[in-house]
């Protein structure tokens, strides 16, 4: 099993890599699913009270596919919005995603995981974000790597990622090659 990495700030879709495609297009973000075959399948996302894993969870639903919806602690804002599709929603609570023991047993029986829950950044505290997003990361990644159903991987980046904590450098240029 491959992760997959997925920019959000990609200005074209992703060509055919995952039923679910999320990339910029004319300055708006655009989450496109594919239907039909897939559909029924089990998606395991995190971050759907954020604002794109909410709008994920609904383009994987009104496609089809059965979602295991991960949460820190249980959200009614969240079970409201996807209120109509209740029958293909399971919820799944993780308090703390960077024990090491996080998502033992939760992806079984999953074909796709959109991990898309990370701290965005509202200061210059390191380990408020980093810990969160890394730790996290590799623990949900261990995990799927475990479980043979699963197909494809999406974690979120951000172009973010690639300025410098202090700000922009003198100039406001950043060299070097991203991908
Ligand atoms: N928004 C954009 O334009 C944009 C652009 C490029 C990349 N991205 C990336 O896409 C991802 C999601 O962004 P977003 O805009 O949807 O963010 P958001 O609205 O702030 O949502 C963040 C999500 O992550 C969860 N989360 C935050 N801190 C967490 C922690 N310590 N442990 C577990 N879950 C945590 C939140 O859960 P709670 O509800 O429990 O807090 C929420 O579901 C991020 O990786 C971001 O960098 C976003």
């Amino acid at each position: 099993m491959t992760p997959l990495i997925i920019n959000i700030g990609a200005r074209h879709p992703p060509s055919h890599i995952l039923p679910i495609n999320i990339y910029r297009s004319r300055g708006y973000l655009t989450i496109t699913c594919q239907t039909g075959t897939m559909t029924g399948e089990l998606i395991f996302i995190t971050g759907a009270t954020g604002f794109i894993g909410s709008a994920t969870a609904l383009a994987a639903l009104k496609a089809g596919y059965r979602l295991r919806v991960c949460v820190r602690k249980p959200s009614e804002k969240l079970q409201t919005l996807l209120l109509q599709y209740s029958q293909q929603v399971e919820y799944v609570t993780v308090p703390d995603l960077t024990e090491e023991a996080a998502f033992h047993g939760k992806l079984d029986g999953v074909d796709y995981v959109l991990h898309l829950a990370s701290p965005l950044p509202r200061g210059t505290d390191k380990k408020d974000y980093f810990i969160p997003a890394v730790k996290g990361t590799t623990t949900l990644l261990k995990e799927a790597d475990r479980v043979a159903s699963i197909k494809k991987v999406v974690i979120t980046s951000s172009m973010a990622a690639l300025i410098p904590i202090t700000g922009l450098p003198k100039g406001g240029v950043l060299k070097g090659r991203p991908f």
